[in-house]
């Protein structure tokens, strides 16, 4: 019997069209919702925040500034991702004031680990720090994948989009956050062609290397 684990993996596909017609329940987009924020991040900071775009007329906006992809209002929902700018100190501040609420911990020993984590990520360049949370962005985006295969909800990660334009249209503050990537989820259609394409992916042998 094949592992759920491949099942599940196997199943998903880049979804291009969706059947318009069949919504998501609300409790199962609260679980893929919550699996994205269980992801793990570096240092625990989630340098990201996650925009559930709910208005018809806010969507079909969005599905002019990426290239009139379907995936876009077709899909039950859609969700954006937008790294922060660079680690500011509120990214930092929020994490350890949470750190102190929920676990408690001796207070200098905080203090001391504060102080190391910011030395660490803020004496980068700005540029080096954007693609720090960027990379923080899609563990996030990888859950959320996965959660919704899990759950055999499709769905579709679409990054072709002008991201200038998704600012304006979301009302991003660009100088703190940048949308990078939206997740479409919702259901196939049964006229998506994409969904009987083999996959196309390296054999393990090119992906893998032992070093022993
Ligand atoms: C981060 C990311 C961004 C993507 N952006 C787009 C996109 O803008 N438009 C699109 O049609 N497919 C997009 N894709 C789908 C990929 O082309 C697809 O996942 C890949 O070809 C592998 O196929 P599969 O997901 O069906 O296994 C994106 C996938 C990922 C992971």
């Amino acid at each position: 019997m094949k592992s759920e684990i491949l099942v599940s993996r196997e199943w998903r596909y880049a979804v291009k069209k969706y059947d318009k017609s069949k919504n998501i329940e609300v409790e199962e987009l609260e679980l893929i919702l919550k699996a994205i924020n269980l992801a793990p991040t570096s240092y625990g900071l989630q340098p990201f925040k996650v925009i559930h775009v709910k208005g018809e007329k806010v969507r079909a906006e969005l599905k002019t500034a990426a290239y009139n992809q379907g995936q876009i209002t077709d899909a039950s929902d859609l969700l954006v991702f937008a790294h922060a700018t660079a680690v500011h100190p509120f990214i930092i501040d929020r994490y350890f004031n949470n750190l102190m609420s929920t676990r408690k911990p001796n207070i200098k020993e905080v203090e001391t680990y504060k102080n190391h984590v910011t030395q660490a990520l803020t004496n980068w360049p700005e540029a080096q720090q954007a693609s720090w949370c960027d990379k923080q962005m899609y563990i996030g985006l990888s859950y959320g994948l996965q959660a919704a295969s899990d759950l055999r909800i499709d769905s579709s990660a679409i990054e072709g989009f002008d991201q200038k334009r998704f600012a304006e249209i979301l009302k991003i503050n660009t100088s703190l956050w940048i949308p990078t990537v939206s997740l479409a989820l919702g259901y196939r259609s049964k006229n998506d062609s994409s969904q009987h394409l083999a996959k196309v992916r390296l054999s393990e042998d090119e992906l893998i290397q032992i070093f022993e």
